[in-house]
């Protein structure tokens, strides 16, 4: 039972006696009335106790504002009735983008940012269909690490890390971020706090979380030579300065942040765990930051742990991992108990700060009994769910309604997690499927091992019945064959051989009248090599990288 685990259980009581089997740090409550109770703070009446996590769509418009997906998704949040509506990762800076589509502010943009806070204000319903008010709060980030503006990898780092580098593919003199660059970054963050308040939102979240940079600096202990480097003081500074100078400039805005508190990555490349070069968690700092960020006024703390791009497990439990992704060792119940003990850890040393609790989406129907639970105890203020509200944006008023949730609950899947990496924009293929089931599939063709897998059902027919209904009579086998062997130049150039445009018929041939009606795999797999998507990502890539100019002589 300690090993990994799909989830199965189809009553409370199941869940619960596995929780007691193996001795775990999970309460449950049949009632979540608690979770219908609205409660103040900071002199703000928050309707109730659910608030939606930050899950970036990557769907905001070229200037960073939101998009049309941005808006539909944030519209049926706020029909939803949750009391905190907490807006997804959003830019302060280009670079610091993750994604060519991810939402960034800035003067051009703010306006599309007001907007959107008045949208949800108006939508906001509650369970019996009446006007509320969500506390909306706006997450302000910098991707540190895992920047991506145009959509290639432009890492900017806070130091090297023996572990982290092997992933990124960083070389040891990779630059890592100056303190004038940093320095400059702290004025980025203000000026986008008090855009954030002009346009209306509740607070600001200084994200510092999930291995982006503001996080990467509170471990940054072998970073010389700086005042962001080293010694506690020294790594605390950049969160603890914006938050001071915020405070002092746009005092109006209330202030918060996404906080890890345990990273699950041996010391001193993550943060929260013991010096021993273990993974075990060690709370001290983190505990030491909240109650420095406390005495700054920060009053709500959304607990965040582990790397999604390296742990992802330790913060989103899951059934199917990402295409290529690990299955856990672990039992989700055990992850899960591991968060709620630490949660409750930081809860019982700073009784006053108001915690939002994460992790929840793979306990399916369950998770408000969890949850409810931990309000009672007063272990944390609001429960936080982030795949549950992706699948049913009207979660929290079908649940505050009935006690329960039956229908439209997170599986997880990963086909979320999966767009995200596909680079496509997100949301939930299984619940939300006319949207994203079909971007899902397109985004899916755009990703090279993916198309591989699907290009080794070329079973290299002879004579081939592909080459008969392609037109130009390309010797289609050929290229499949050189791009399975990795080989872009030498697939584009059997193309060329007989099509001097490629790409363009890609584009426009009608493939599933032509070379994919007479696939052989059709009858073989119930379903043809995809022909076309092929010859579109090798001709692309070819011109990406100078194979595809057009000489004189044809
Ligand atoms: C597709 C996707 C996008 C996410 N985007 C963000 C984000 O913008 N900011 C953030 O702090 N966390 C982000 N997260 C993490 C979630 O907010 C949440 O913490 C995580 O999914 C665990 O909660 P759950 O079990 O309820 O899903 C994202 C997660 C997913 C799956
Ligand atoms: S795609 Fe939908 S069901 Fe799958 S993990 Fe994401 S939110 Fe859950
Ligand atoms: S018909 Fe299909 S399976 Fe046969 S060679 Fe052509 S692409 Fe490959």
């Amino acid at each position: 039972m300690e090993g990994n685990s799909r989830f199965s259980y189809r009553t409370l009581d199941e869940l619960c006696k596995d929780i007691e089997a193996m001795n775990l740090f999970i309460p449950l409550s049949e009632d979540t009335q608690i979770l219908a109770e609205s409660i103040y703070v900071e002199g703000r009446k928050i309707p109730n106790r659910l608030c939606i996590h930050p899950m970036e769509g990557h769907d905001a418009d070229p200037n960073g504002a939101p998009g049309e997906l941005t808006f539909r998704r944030y519209t049926r949040y706020a029909q939803g009735g949750a009391g905190i509506i907490w807006i997804e990762a959003t830019a302060v800076v280009p670079e610091g983008k993750a994604h060519p589509r991810q939402l960034w502010i800035n003067e051009d943009s703010v306006k599309g940012f007001k907007t959107l806070v008045e949208v949800i204000k108006e939508n906001s319903l509650n369970l019996r269909g009446q006007k509320q008010l969500p506390f909306v709060v706006l997450q302000l980030t910098h991707s540190g690490r895992q920047s991506c503006p145009e959509g290639v990898p432009f890492p900017i780092i806070t130091h090297h890390s023996r572990i982290l580098d092997v992933k990124d593919n960083l070389s040891p003199d990779y630059p890592i971020i100056s303190d004038q660059e940093l320095d400059k970054l702290q004025e980025k963050f203000i000026e986008a706090s008090q855009m954030a308040y002009e346009c209306g939102f509740d607070a600001v979240d200084i994200k510092a979380c999930h291995g982006y940079l503001l996080h990467e600096l509170l471990f940054s202990y072998t970073r010389e030579n700086s005042k962001y480097g080293g010694s506690f003081e020294n790594r605390t500074r950049f969160l603890r300065e914006v938050i001071e100078k915020v405070k002092k400039i746009v005092p109006e805005i209330i202030l918060t942040t996404r906080l890890n508190i345990y990273d699950g990555v041996p010391y001193p490349w993550g943060w929260g765990v013991k010096k021993d070069g273990s993974v075990k968690p060690d709370l001290s700092e983190p505990i030491a930051l909240i109650k420095k960020l406390k005495e700054l006024g920060v009053n709500i703390i959304n607990i965040a742990v582990g790397n999604p791009y390296y742990n992802p497990h330790l913060e989103r439990p899951y059934d199917h991992p990402i295409a290529g992704g690990y299955v856990p060792d672990e039992h989700p119940l055990k992850t899960i108990s591991r968060n709620i003990r630490l949660t409750f850890e930081i809860a019982s040393r700073i009784p006053q700060i108001r915690l939002i609790g994460t992790g929840f989406s793979w306990l399916r129907q369950f998770f408000p009994n969890v949850g409810a639970a931990m309000v009672k105890k007063r272990w944390i203020s609001f429960l936080g769910v982030g795949r549950v509200a992706l699948a049913n944006p009207y979660f929290a008023n079908e649940l505050l309604s009935k006690g329960n949730l039956t229908k439209n609950i997170c599986i997880t899947c990963s086909s979320c997690s999966q767009m995200m990496k596909d680079g496509g924009p997100v949301g939930c293929v299984v619940h939300d499927s006319e949207i994203y089931g079909s971007l899902y599939r397109f985004w899916r063709l755009k990703n090279k091992n993916y198309l591989k897998t699907l290009a080794e059902r070329c079973i290299q027919c002879f004579p081939p019945p592909c080459q008969e209904g392609c037109p130009a009579r390309m010797d289609i086998p050929a290229f499949i064959r050189a791009f399975l062997e990795g080989d872009i130049k030498k697939s584009y150039q059997i193309m060329r051989k007989d099509n001097i445009l490629p790409e363009i018929c890609a584009y426009l041939c009608p493939s599933e009248r032509l070379c994919e009606e007479k696939c052989t795999s059709r009858i073989i797999y119930r379903e043809e090599v995809p022909i076309r998507e092929i010859q579109k990502f090798v001709a692309e890539e070819a011109r990406k990288r100078g194979y595809a100019k057009v000489s004189p002589g044809r």
